[in-house]
């Protein structure tokens, strides 16, 4: 069944343009189209197709309550540009309050176990919640990201989610979505200059060194597959 949408959406926009599947996907699945931003170089790439073309497309960000100053700054100046709505998932407070109880604050360091514990409370319950409904889930991946990325398709089916998982940067190499930030004057996150790919929460995201792995500076003390449970296979 999900085969068959995907097959069908694949033929339909096969000769589209980005904006133009983005127009597609808004008209054919009418308010159930949702975009989420982490505010990332790929996700302001997005923003400013959506906010160019006016589409009617959701846009949400999670706030983990863990984020960079410079991530907010840049939350801030989109939303100033683009007089678009940025709706935003916050955790549950008794959630985050019994975690810290128990744990403290920086658990995330002591184990994957603790670690995956927090960004379910911080980032899956409210992924959870702001998909609720919807039936097409837009991201900022790119294949090039990691090897667990590479070999993703542009019309997903999640099975985690259960709906369609729209990955429009796919094929893009970091220096082309850096070539359109540049072109488009779009507003990013300060700390793409300083060293930082792949942006997360302050505490498990770290700059990377030139040559180092993109994804390297998230989850760093880690061996594991260093995914937060957003987007899995
Ligand atoms: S993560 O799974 O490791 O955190 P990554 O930072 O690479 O993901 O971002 C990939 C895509 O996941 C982004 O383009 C965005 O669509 C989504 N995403 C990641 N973090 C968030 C967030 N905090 N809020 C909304 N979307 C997010
Ligand atoms: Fe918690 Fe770190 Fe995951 Fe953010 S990335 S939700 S701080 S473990």
């Amino acid at each position: 069944m999900s085969a068959t949408i995907i097959n069908s959406l694949l033929e339909k926009t096969a000769a589209f343009t980005i904006e133009e599947t983005l127009a597609f996907l808004a008209n054919e699945y009418k308010d159930k189209v949702v975009f989420s931003t982490s505010f990332g170089q790929e996700d302001q790439v997005i923003t400013d197709l959506i906010a160019k073309n006016d589409l009617p497309i959701t846009i949400f960000t999670l706030d983990t309550g863990r984020l960079f100053q410079e991530t907010y700054d840049v939350f801030h100046k989109t939303l100033k540009k683009y007089k678009k709505h940025i709706e935003v998932y916050f955790p549950e407070a008794s959630a985050v309050e019994n975690l810290l109880n128990q744990k403290g604050p920086n658990s995330f360091y002591e184990s994957v176990e603790n670690r995956k514990e927090c960004c379910f409370i911080r980032k899956v319950a409210p992924l959870t919640k702001a998909l609720k409904g919807n039936e097409i889930w837009i991201t900022g991946l790119r294949a090039e990201q990691s090897e667990n990325r590479n070999d993703l398709a542009v019309f997903e089916y999640d099975t985690n989610f259960k709906l369609i998982k729209f990955n429009p940067l796919l094929k893009w190499t970091l220096e082309e979505v850096q070539k359109y930030i540049d072109d488009n004057n779009v507003p990013q996150n300060a700390l793409h200059k300083k060293g930082f790919i792949s942006i997360g929460c302050a505490p498990c995201t770290r700059a990377i060194a030139p040559g180092e792995d993109i994804r390297a500076g998230r989850w760093w003390w880690e061996s594991s597959h260093k995914e937060c449970g957003l987007h899995q296979k």
